[in-house]
Parts: structure tokens; sequence; C-alpha cells
């Protein structure tokens, strides 16, 4: 790859060469490239903040990251919603150093500024003797974010008052992402979010979720103890050990047939189709991949979103698992990314299958996860790989499908049909570079709608 001179657009588009599926390196390590992100991706997306069973009382409230800003998502006396910025408006303390809780205010540690649920500031101490009643609280309050909505219950925001309206950023795609999970009952998140750091940078963990192509090597440490179930005993599916039964861990789809998603900004899924799926798996296991228990989710999926058994992804960060999970990947640094997992569950299944899933959740992935462990020391490698002066110069490849990518178009989705590939990272990428470039929405919009091949 040729790369121009850095500070460019120029040097942005010779950095991802969506035709030769080819990305240059530099693109995981250079600071001033996280920056760019933090401006014009975090900075304008719509981003996942909670759900809302996770703040139902009035005065409970979540804090969220928004790219290196930090949000309190607190419920209102009036039952609505808003999101604050978790800086003091007197010298930029944050104003709550808890993660989640139940407050009637928030009172800033450092000279006890209090600002009410909704951001007024509320209380000044030494109104009178030191500020002689001369401060214009009204001036004062917690910044909002510019735009919130929600979702089916997911809670999303943006700091950009340009950004179209949630439901057109996320469209058809995006939606059936979040249906997957919505739909799949009376959803509720499950108590705590489990977080941790890893030394790797955000879009490794990102375009991973697409990856179908890693879990035969990647995950064979799982598949020898049991967890997951080896290759050789695939006939049947299942787990190999009792634990891994216990755990109703499902055969790791390495050579099924995939349904790719490709969505507008950036959003994609990929993965098993629903029936390709089910053909590997014992009867017993298809209650886990399917969520057709009524007719209803299917009217809500529709004839394509009914058929998704693989990963969605919302870009920038968000993957819905297939497990009722959220993995929300969180930038701190170009090499430092944050992963936050929300769990939910079903409130009317039985105790006993919710006490199943909670282990399946927790023993997949986040801290705990065997999954994730192995993931992660993937993700913190070759994250360390791009910053050597020489090694950074050799192209990521992404040509797995290449020029193979035809996309059809059915129910406001765009798909493809093919054995594993790696078309829905190179969308990520594709997207990615629309949006780091400082795109302005409409010609973002129209540069990331899927024509008829990738
Ligand atoms: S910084 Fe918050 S009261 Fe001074
Ligand atoms: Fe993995």
């Amino acid at each position: 790859m040729t790369i121009e001179a850095p500070g460019t657009t120029a040097y942005l588009e010779s950095l991802v060469d969506v035709a030769t599926g080819e990305l240059d390196r530099r693109i995981f390590s250079d600071e001033e490239i996280f920056d760019l992100e933090m401006k014009h991706i975090f900075g304008r997306a719509w981003l996942f903040l909670c759900h809302e069973t996770q703040i139902p009382k009035k005065g409970d409230f979540f804090e969220a990251p928004m790219g290196k800003d930090n949000v309190l998502v607190v419920r209102q006396r009036d039952r609505s919603i808003k999101a604050l910025l978790n800086t003091c408006t007197h010298r930029g303390n944050a104003v709550c150093r808890a993660e989640e809780g139940n407050v009637r205010n928030f009172m800033c540690t450092y000279h006890g500024w209090t600002f009410g649920l909704d951001g007024e500031l509320v209380g000044v101490p030494g109104m009178s003797d030191f500020y002689r009643d001369e401060l214009d609280r009204s001036k004062h309050p917690l910044r909002k974010v510019a735009q919130l909505d929600t979702y089916k219950g997911f809670v999303f925001a943006t700091m950009d008052p340009q950004a179209p309206p949630l439901q057109e950023f996320l469209g058809r795609t995006g939606r059936i992402a979040i249906d997957l999970l919505a739909e799949r009952g009376d959803i509720e998140a499950r108590p705590g979010v489990q977080k941790f750091t890893l030394n790797c940078n955000w879009k490794f963990t990102a375009d991973n979720a697409f990856d179908y192509y890693h879990p035969q090597i990647t995950h064979i440490s799982a598949q020898a103890v049991g967890m997951i179930p080896s290759a050789d005993v695939n006939d049947t599916g299942g787990a190999k050990t009792d634990e891994g039964k216990a755990l109703g861990v499902q055969r790791l789809p390495t050579d099924l047939d995939t349904l790719v998603a490709l969505g507008e900004y950036g959003h994609a899924i990929s993965g098993p189709s629903l029936d390709s799926m089910l053909r590997t798996l014992p009867p017993e296991m298809h209650e886990l991949v399917t969520w057709r228990r009524n007719p209803g989710p299917l009217a809500a999926l529709g004839p394509v979103g009914s058929r998704f058994a693989g990963h969605p992804h919302l870009f920038p960060t968000a993957w819905f698992t297939m497990d009722a999970q959220i993995s929300l990947r969180v930038p701190r640094s170009a090499g430092v990314t944050e992963v936050w997992w929300f769990s939910f569950k079903d409130r009317n299944e039985s105790p006993e299958e919710q006490k199943a899933q909670l282990g399946r959740q927790i023993h997949s992935f986040g801290p705990a996860g065997f999954l994730e462990q192995e993931d992660g020391e993937n993700w913190s490698q070759s994250t360390a790989q791009t910053r050597g002066g020489a090694s950074r110069d050799i192209p990521q490849l992404l040509k797995m499908g290449l020029g193979r990518g035809k996309i059809i178009h059915e129910d406001g989705v765009a798909r493809i049909e093919a054995p594993v590939n790696e078309h829905a990272q190179l969308w990520t990428y594709l997207s990615w570079l629309q949006w780091v470039k400082g795109t302005d929405w409409d010609e973002l919009r129209s540069a990331t709608t899927p024509g008829d091949y990738i």
C-alpha cells in the first residue's frame, strides 16, 4: 500500500483499500487517528447508553461513556430520561463518582455545587457570603447531550444536534439487530455491568464480532476442556462433557452458510443463518438459538430478520450477542479498550432457565468468560504488532470472499448469502473511513448505503 502524507484526507483514504481488502495497521495505533475517531465517530454517532430497566425509578442513574465524555443517564420525576455530562460546571470535577445508583440530586465533592435530577444548579455554598448573590445559577446547569431517544427500551444519545433521528440512524438492519434481543420476550437487564480493560484497539473487538474464521483455532482450548464441542464430534453437536452440557454451549459454527446484512452508517449482522445452525444442532439445543416462541417476534423481525443466528453489531461499538447480552467496547486510547457486558433475562422464563442462561453468559464472555480470554489475547497481540516500525508496514488482510459479495435487497435489508467470509468486516472499515474523514450526514448516509456488491 502507498501511504499518503499524514494529516490529510488523502492519508486516511490511503489507509483503507476496499478493492484489494487491505488495511494499513496505523489505523490501530495512531493517536491522531484516535482523536479523529473521538471527534467524527464518537462525537457524532448515536451511542447505546443503557436499557430502561436499569433505571426504573425516579432518581435512578447510570453512568455511560460517550467517547471520552461520561454522561449520567437519569430517570426524571416525570419518568422521562435525560443524559447529563458528568462534569461540574464550576471547575470540572465529576459530580458523581458512582457507576449507578439512586439519588435526589448530584452534589459535587469539590466545593459543593448541587444539581437537580434535571441538571439544574440548585445549590451553591456561600451564595450570599462569597458570591454576594451575583451568580446567575440558571446559566450553569449540567450540560445535556444533544439528542436522546429510545428504541424498544434501549437508550441512545448523540452529541451532534445535526444527527438524523435514531430510527433513521439505526435503519432496518440496526433495528433488526436490536429486535433480535428485544423480541426474545419481556426482557430486563440483570443487575450490574461486567467491565474489564484490554490493551487493544477498539476496532479489533468490533470486527471480531463478524469473524467466524477464528473459533476453530482461537477457541481450541475451550474445545479441549469440553466447554465447547470439538470439531471431531460435530456430527451431533452439543458439548463433550457434562460441564459443557450444563453450560448449554454449542458447536462452533465455522463451516456453516452465513447470512450477512449490511446497513447504513456501518451497522451489520454476520454469522450463520438460523436454518444452517439448526441443521447442525441437536433438537434440545434449538430453543437456545431460536426466538420463535410465538408469532409476534417473527412478525417484528420480518422474513429476512427472522433468519439470522449470527452477530448483530451497531456501528461503532455495540455487539448484541446470541444469548441476550450486549458487549459495549469503550475506547480509552488507541491501545486501550474497556469491554462492558450488559446481560439480560426474559422475565417470563422459568427460574431454572434464567439461572442456566446466567451461567452461560458469565462463563462465555466478560472477565470470567473463557471465550473472551482467548479473544482478548489475540486482540492485544494484534494491536501490539501495529506499532513496530517494520511490522506496521504489513497490511491487514480482509480478502476472504472479496469480489463475491453479491448483495440481495429484500424487506429493506441488504444481505449476502455465502460461506464464511469477511464481507461484514470490510463493510465496517469502508464505513469507518467515511466516518473518520468527517463526511457530512447526507454524504455519509449515501456512502454507506449498500449497492449491489461489496
Ligand atoms: S468543581 Fe464542582 S463545586 Fe467546584
Ligand atoms: Fe472468539
